[in-house]
């Protein structure tokens, strides 16, 4: 997508303006600890340039799925002790959704201010998109500006209703994610290849159909790839499969011909009987799984494969793990192929995306976060956007 087609934050003059900023603080937090800041660390750049400007601004966030009522464990008051740090700056929390106090505390403070809203999720009508809830968020400020591309691919009521409402742009975070993203499935170096890994084709049946219109190489591993060798009469013994995708599996295969894809799968596998750390395990020909073992990697005929082609590509997109990476040793292929394209990236042969949750997380246990030419804040956007689809909170700062 042309970035020129939205409004963007720089173009608007924030000044003694109030804004309602939506980001995406729906982070990770385990034990009571935020095992990745990334998402809040990354709209930096937005909050600062809204300060220097003088602006108030209210932060609207949702976190986890509370469904429309109030859940105290997804309270966004338990995420200011990790946001002000980032930030820099003091928070003024907004704990209750009553229109008429939250403007006289926003009147209250002096230019600049910031504030957050509590979980916006906690509110019926937000992810019905409800209008009269669209209109309440809007009467709050002077205008709406979305930093959240990770859930801009929900119409919900604080990403896209709201702008209905009020002259509404793209943050910073936004505006890279759609350039970054844009080039390597809009105008690609050719060649390009994909990784799709994962467990399940269902999730990702679209982003397939997708990209075997758009790459030259779709590298499928993890558990879809079972799918797929199912599909074409080859025996997987125990492994994670979904029977009913076999159809559509072999149709992939077959439209894939004509859009002249190359589809990958393993040629050597990695198997074990349980899913479990220090299991016994062995490597074999991908039509060889023994009856009582189930794939759970690629093997190391299968990661040679892989660099090759990553070595003829100049540009790749990655989403999915190729094996069970939680689990050791198979998160190796998922780990050799990483630091592969990170190397091809550093040394400028390589243009490299990736996003997803699982994918990052890998990414990052094979330290090379920082060494891809870009990552996407998103999981389930970012799937979307690789579907080819157009996403509600995109659409609606366009100009
Ligand atoms: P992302 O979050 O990056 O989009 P997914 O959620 O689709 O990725 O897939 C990640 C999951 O797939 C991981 O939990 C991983 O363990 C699982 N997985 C990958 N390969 C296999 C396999 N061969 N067998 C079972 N699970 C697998
Ligand atoms: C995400 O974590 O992918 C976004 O915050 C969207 O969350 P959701 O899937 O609960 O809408
Ligand atoms: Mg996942």
């Amino acid at each position: 997508m042309n970035t020129k087609l939205i409004q963007k934050l720089q173009d608007i003059n924030a000044k003694k303006k109030t804004v309602l900023l939506r980001l995406d603080f729906n982070v990770p937090i385990i034990n009571g600890k935020l095992t990745d800041a990334s998402r809040i660390e990354r709209t930096i750049p937005t909050i600062d340039f809204l300060l220097s400007q003088g602006a108030k601004i209210i932060i609207l966030s949702h976190f986890g799925r509370p469904k429309g009522t109030f859940k105290s464990n997804l309270s966004l008051e338990k995420l200011i002790k990790f946001i002000e740090p980032i930030f820099n700056k003091n928070l003024i929390f907004l704990p209750n959704f009553d229109v008429d106090k939250i403007k006289s505390e926003i009147e209250r403070n002096p230019f600049p201010s910031l504030f957050l809203l509590e979980n916006t999720r906690f509110l019926k009508g937000e992810e019905e998109n409800d209008i009269a809830l669209s209109k309440e968020l809007a009467s709050l400020g002077d205008f709406f500006c979305n930093d959240a591309f990770s859930a801009s691919h929900r119409a919900h009521a604080s990403t896209e209703g709201i702008s209905r409402f009020l002259p509404s742009c793209a943050g910073f975070l936004i505006q890279e994610e759609l350039i970054a993203l844009s080039e390597v499935l809009e105008k690609p170096n050719r060649p390009i290849a994909a990784i799709v890994g994962g467990s399940k084709i269902s999730t990702k049946l679209n982003v397939l159909n997708n990209l075997i219109q758009k790459v030259d190489f779709l590298i499928i591993g993890g558990a879809m790839a079972n799918t797929m060798l199912h599909a074409r009469g080859t025996k997987i013994g125990n492994s994670l499969i979904e029977p009913e995708m076999t159809d559509i599996a072999k149709n992939l295969t077959i439209q894939a011909k004509s859009t002249n894809c190359n589809i990958i799968l393993p040629n050597d596998i990695v198997c074990a009987k349980f899913l479990k750390e220090n299991v016994p395990y062995s490597t074999y020909e991908s039509d060889s799984c023994p009856e009582e073992m189930m794939i759970l990697d690629v093997g190391v005929k299968t990661q040679r494969y892989i660099k090759d082609i990553i070595d003829k590509c100049q540009t790749l997109i990655w989403n999915g793990p190729l094996g069970a990476f939680e689990i050791k040793p198979f998160d190796r292929s998922t780990i050799e192929i990483a630091k592969h394209v990170a190397n091809n990236t550093k040394e400028g042969k390589l243009r490299s995306v990736a996003g997803g949750g699982d994918t990052v997380s890998a990414l990052k246990i094979a330290s090379v976060e920082n060494d891809l030419s870009y990552i996407s804040t998103a999981g389930g956007a970012f799937l979307e956007w690789l579907e080819g689809k157009k996403l509600p909170g995109i659409e609606s700062i366009k100009k």
